[in-house]
């Protein structure tokens, strides 16, 4: 089906701009076996499927397989009651005043990768290339342990850290997956639970790294968790390890995570956190190396804040708001090169899709919803979305890589499906 197309492509995202392009923002496909699919970049739908309609639309079964060799029984993988159960606990530790409290760190854990690039380029010269991705991977691996558990992984200093590696190699065989990976999975996915429990007994090389990644993680959770019972005042912090201590004490079942949730949650945090980061990171990079002007502009910027504060050598949480050019080049990265550039999920029941724009039917006729039946597979083309939209939010140069475009007024501010800040 077409499903080995979307998922083999040179540059990702190029079928479904050209898709979009041909059928307008909602349209089918066929998946494995001639399944149907329906793919939907049209901001009023995935605002419906995503925000809306609760848990009406969950996880895909295989997006939520994955998770759980990759975590356990973290959030990632749980589903209705209990998804809300973990939502409602880890809310405090990503409000905007707690987040605003790490910005001291960040700025020091950015030092730290700034002075090691310098021993790099002194040993290797300014010729030699470096592998940004790997480091900025070590960077909010630190960061992530750090901020969310007061753990320091050490993994810029120590460049043989086992959980760094692992992580480095992680997801290495998700571009372009092999016809037999669809059908097992499209068989998996069909499965009675004892014949799934029987498929798993002989796992893949994938599934091998997934686990070993659970189990390092875990550990590691364990022990930072165990360090931090004696040094935090976890009865009122907000952190992310107060939260999930807290939450493993509670005597109220609505608000209670058991030791393994709350390890599988670290070990989610430590993985959602960090690659997610720096890979947004290393295409901001990316696309400030082939755009020196806007590499100048953003540096004039920072410097020029940094300035007012010299003793300290540091900038307060307060300027980041106010800094333009810094905040275009994130929002036009993370709208250019979404790290989930489609997210899989499926109804819980039959409904009614609704439409921001009318898509034109097989038979010609123009309509502005679509009726799903109980089961249906929903791929949400946020890739798509981030580059159409509605036709005129982005403009012909939506291609482009144009931080401008977010000190321009937009056209249409009403629709902020959130695509890059969900
Ligand atoms: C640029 C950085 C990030 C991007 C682009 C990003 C992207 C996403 C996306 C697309 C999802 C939805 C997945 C789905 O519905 O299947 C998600 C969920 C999630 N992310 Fe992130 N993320 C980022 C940073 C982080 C950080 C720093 C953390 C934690 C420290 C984090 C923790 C989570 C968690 C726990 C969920 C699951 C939420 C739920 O099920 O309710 N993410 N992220």
């Amino acid at each position: 089906g077409h499903e080995q197309s979307f998922r083999n492509q040179d540059q990702v995202g190029d079928l479904e701009f050209q898709w979009v392009r041909e059928y307008g923002a909602a349209f089918r496909l066929k998946g494995v076996l001639g399944e149907d699919a329906l793919m939907v970049a049209d901001p009023k739908a995935i605002q419906h499927i995503l925000h809306t309609s609760g848990y009406r639309y969950p996880r895909a079964t295989l997006s939520q397989r994955n998770a759980e060799e990759l975590f356990g029984h973290g959030i990632l993988a749980a589903k209705g009651a209990t998804h809300a159960r973990h939502r409602k606990i880890m809310t405090p530790a990503f409000s905007h005043g707690q987040l605003k409290t790490f910005s001291r760190l960040f700025q020091l854990l950015a030092g730290d990768l700034t002075e090691k690039m310098v021993e790099i380029t002194r040993t290797t010269g300014f010729e030699a290339p470096i592998n940004l991705h790997m480091w900025l991977g070590r960077v909010t691996l630190d960061a992530i342990g750090r901020a969310g558990f007061g753990y320091d992984f050490g993994s810029i200093q120590d460049t043989d850290n086992e959980l760094a590696e692992i992580l480095n190699n992680i997801f290495v065989d998700n571009v372009k997956p092999g016809i037999y990976t669809y059908v097992a999975n499209w068989i998996w996915g069909r499965a009675p639970t004892f014949l799934r429990r029987v498929i798993d007994f002989f796992p893949t090389k994938r599934a091998i790294r997934f686990r070993h990644f659970q189990k390092m993680s875990k550990a590691a959770a364990k022990e930072m968790l165990e360090g931090a019972k004696d040094q935090t005042d976890f009865m009122s912090g907000k952190d992310i390890v107060s939260v999930l201590m807290r939450a493993n004490e509670s005597e109220d079942a609505a608000r209670r995570l058991s030791e393994d949730e709350v390890l599988s949650q670290a070990s989610t945090m430590i993985l959602a956190g960090h690659e997610t980061s720096a890979s947004t990171l290393s295409w901001v990079f990316y696309e400030l190396s082939k755009h020196q002007d806007i590499q100048s502009a953003i540096r004039d910027e920072i410097n020029e804040v940094r300035s007012r504060y010299p003793n300290k050598g540091e900038i307060p949480t307060r300027e980041f708001e106010n800094m333009t050019v810094l905040n275009a080049v994130l929002n036009e990265s993370l709208r250019m090169h979404p790290t989930a550039p489609i997210l899989f999920r499926r109804a819980a029941q039959d409904d009614v899709i609704p439409l921001a724009e009318p898509i034109i039917t097989s038979r010609g006729v123009p309509v502005k919803e679509i009726t799903v039946p109980k089961g249906q597979h929903v791929h949400i083309a946020i890739h798509a979305y981030n580059r159409f939209g509605l036709p005129d939010i982005w403009g012909e140069d939506a291609h482009t890589w144009r931080p401008d475009r977010w000190l321009e007024k937009r056209k249409d501010d009403a629709i902020t499906v959130g695509v890059f800040n969900m």
